[in-house]
């Protein structure tokens, strides 16, 4: 192979893709990017991703650090044009050391948050606006800095102690061991609100991001064809369990909407003003839907329900109830008493989807994201990523079957799946 004209060929790319990147669909950026990633991974040693991987805990903590400091709150409050600063200004403006003040202005310009104009001043980059209260990335530092780096700080002596035993129950494990508490991290989250909001924005956020497909979008469409009622059919019934903000919801009422009935979303405690949220449909989706526009852009209200799944369920025999990302949170036998408390609700003709990540049987599919998940539910829960083989054997424990896993595709890098579910002892129904 030519490597000088690969170099060649690759330079010029970046120059082209680089001209042209504010034009590029969502779509097209994704797979672009994706496929740059794979070139770089095929150069990179193994010592550079070691090293690389050694340092994320840091870039979470420094950017906490420049949120604390208030300095992105100086471009982005006080400045709010694209006015330069200097680090003395900026020193003056929040009260901090100078050379502090310097150190931290190095790293956001390490960052390409801010950049430095030729008369060596300060000017914030549209970036910044990322850093501001309630965004996806400051809901995720807050996070990421406030209680994963502390948990994965005393993962190691934490296990030591414990003769590398991990924890069969969630709510005595790391996370109670490290924030000294008794409380599962659940029920912490309730008691701390910013902690609570910058969470189920963060999930909302991940969960609705450009690149990440809605739990329907992994499911056949003959699947729906068939197991859903046409317009002005009879009413239907769907329980999102454990459903956070309702994100996972109303993707499904977004995409259905002709469908007429009762939309609950359950949830530990649900905020009292939501009740009136009423979801319609995309005009995209009311034009490939089954019935005319104007039935379809009638709004549908979301009944909100505190919850709490290990108590009985109280919607009975629901056409679908769905668990997207709860079963990772739970060490095996809390699992099955989720799993019970549905299976107990479930008629013969109700289905569960379970929406997590499902991992292929053979460990050398597992991909990075997707071990990093699986570290994540150890620290915080004690829990676990489950693969194929588990879920099967979990929900066979409590009388229920697996009928199919749905993927977007084999073979690509996130395993997340949905789990198509029946009660045991329940025929296979229509064709499927
Ligand atoms: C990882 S989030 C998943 C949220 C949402 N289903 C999604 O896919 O984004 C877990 C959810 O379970 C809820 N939860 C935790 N313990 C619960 C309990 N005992 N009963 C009901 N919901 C609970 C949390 O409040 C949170 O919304």
């Amino acid at each position: 192979m030519d490597l000088a004209a690969l170099k060649q060929t690759i330079d010029q790319a970046t120059a082209a893709l680089s001209s042209i990147s504010n034009d590029i669909d969502e779509h097209t950026r994704t797979e672009l990017h994706k496929s740059c990633q794979k070139l770089s991974a095929s150069l990179e040693t193994p010592d550079e991703r070691l090293l690389r991987n050694c340092s994320g805990y840091i870039e979470a903590t420094m950017i906490k650090l420049v949120l604390d400091t208030g300095i992105v709150g100086v471009f982005n409050e006080q400045l709010p044009g694209d006015e330069e600063v200097d680090a003395r200004e900026i020193a003056q403006r929040t009260g901090l050391d100078y050379a502090l003040t310097g150190r931290i202005l190095r790293y956001l310009v390490a960052l390409g948050v801010v950049e430095v104009t030729a008369q060596g001043r300060c000017r914030a980059l549209p970036v910044a606006k990322s850093l501001v209260p309630g965004t996806v990335v400051h809901d995720t530092v807050l996070i990421v800095s406030g209680l994963y780096v502390p948990l994965f700080a005393h993962l190691p002596s934490y296990l030591r102690q414990n003769n590398y035993h991990v924890s069969e129950n969630g709510y005595n494990g790391l996370f109670q061991h490290t924030m000294k508490t008794d409380l599962h991290f659940f029920d912490w989250l309730q008691a701390h609100k910013p902690e609570h909001d910058a969470f189920h924005r963060m999930m909302e956020g991940s969960a609705s991001s450009k690149d990440k497909s809605a739990w329907t979008d992994y499911i056949g469409r003959e699947w729906f064809d068939c197991h859903l009622p046409s317009a002005g059919g009879k009413d239907f019934m769907f329980v999102d369990v454990g459903g956070s903000y309702g994100h996972e919801l109303q993707a499904f009422m977004r995409r259905f909407p002709h469908l007429r009935g009762r939309f609950i979303l359950q949830d530990l405690a649900v905020e009292k003003n939501g009740s009136q949220a009423e979801v319609v449909g995309d005009d995209a989706d009311v034009k490939g839907s089954k019935c005319d526009g104007e039935h379809c852009r009638q709004p549908r209200p979301i009944e909100k329900m505190a919850h709490n799944f290990f108590d009985p369920q109280p919607i009975l025999g629901a056409d679908i109830y769905l668990l997207a990302r709860i079963l990772h949170d739970w060490p095996d036998e809390q699992a099955k008493v989720i799993l019970r408390r549905i299976r107990e609700a479930m008629s013969g003709s109700s289905t569960l989807f379970i929406f997590d990540r499902v991992f292929s049987d053979g460990m050398e599919k597992v991909s990075h994201i997707d071990a990093v998940y699986d570290a994540l539910m150890l620290a915080l829960f004690s829990s676990l990523e489950r693969s194929e083989s588990l879920f099967a054997g979990l929900l066979a424990e409590v009388g229920l079957r697996l009928v199919r896993v749905w993927r977007v595709s084999e073979g690509i890098a996130d395993s997340q799946a949905v789990l198509e579910v029946v009660r045991d002892g329940v025929l296979q129904r229509k064709a499927n």
